[in-house]
């Protein structure tokens, strides 16, 4: 599958990054690396603080060697269906300088999966974050949150966007209209086709709308 988005990648008329994301420990860090991915995330969130630290620094470290960029995330980012914490902002301060990480995934009140009532992000923490550290911020758990507050995000220091339920879910829902409409037989290129056009779509409007237009 990577040697397939690899070379999607690589024939694309504009740049494209191949990003692991929430790499759960060194030794996936290191496979993804040795397959050419061009940035990784080691996610230590649900390690205590010192650990996260270490760790971190260490898939920095391999990141470096490699000349890929690492994230790093602080203050978990959990599912949709708990209550959604936000970071210490001076422990993800000194997170963001004692690992040396690209990017910064901050806890700044998402989570992953559909919201259960509309989330409120604390600009006013990735704000102070950002101009501490100058490091590009990750908003995960894009799926739901509100236009505005993506876009004010962005002024606060948020440089990447992780938009995957919505995106995951209208492929679901695409396949199982494109299998109910053709009878019979059911050729994967038939089946596929409306689907991609579709999920082409939503990213071209997602990606514009982040790109302000
Ligand atoms: P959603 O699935 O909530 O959009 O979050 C995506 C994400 O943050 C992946 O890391």
């Amino acid at each position: 599958l990577m040697l397939a988005a690899r070379k999607m990648a690589e024939d694309a008329s504009v740049d494209v990054a191949l990003h692991l994301d929430h790499g759960a420990s060194l030794e996936q860090v290191k496979k993804a690396i040795d397959l050419g991915f061009s940035s990784v995330m080691l996610d230590g969130s649900k390690l205590p603080l010192e650990e996260n630290i270490r760790t971190t620094r260490e898939a920095v470290g391999l990141a470096r060697k490699a000349g890929v960029s690492c994230e790093g995330e602080i203050g978990l980012i959990p599912s949709a269906k708990e209550a959604i914490p936000t970071c210490d902002a001076d422990e993800a301060i000194r997170f963001a300088k004692e690992t040396g990480v690209d990017a910064l995934a901050a806890a700044i009140g998402t989570a992953h999966g559909f919201y259960k009532e509309e989330p409120t992000l604390d600009l006013e923490l990735a704000r102070r974050i950002h101009s501490e550290t100058k490091i590009p911020l990750v908003l995960h758990g894009g799926t739901g949150v509100p236009e505005r507050q993506i876009i004010a995000s962005i002024g606060c220091g948020v440089a990447k966007v992780n938009i995957a339920t919505e995106y995951q879910n209208l492929f679901l829902q695409e396949v199982g209209g494109a299998l109910k409409r053709l009878e019979g037989f059911k050729p994967v290129d038939l089946v596929f086709a409306p689907v991609e056009e579709k999920l082409v779509e939503f990213a071209r409007k997602t990606i514009r709308m982040l790109a302000g237009k």
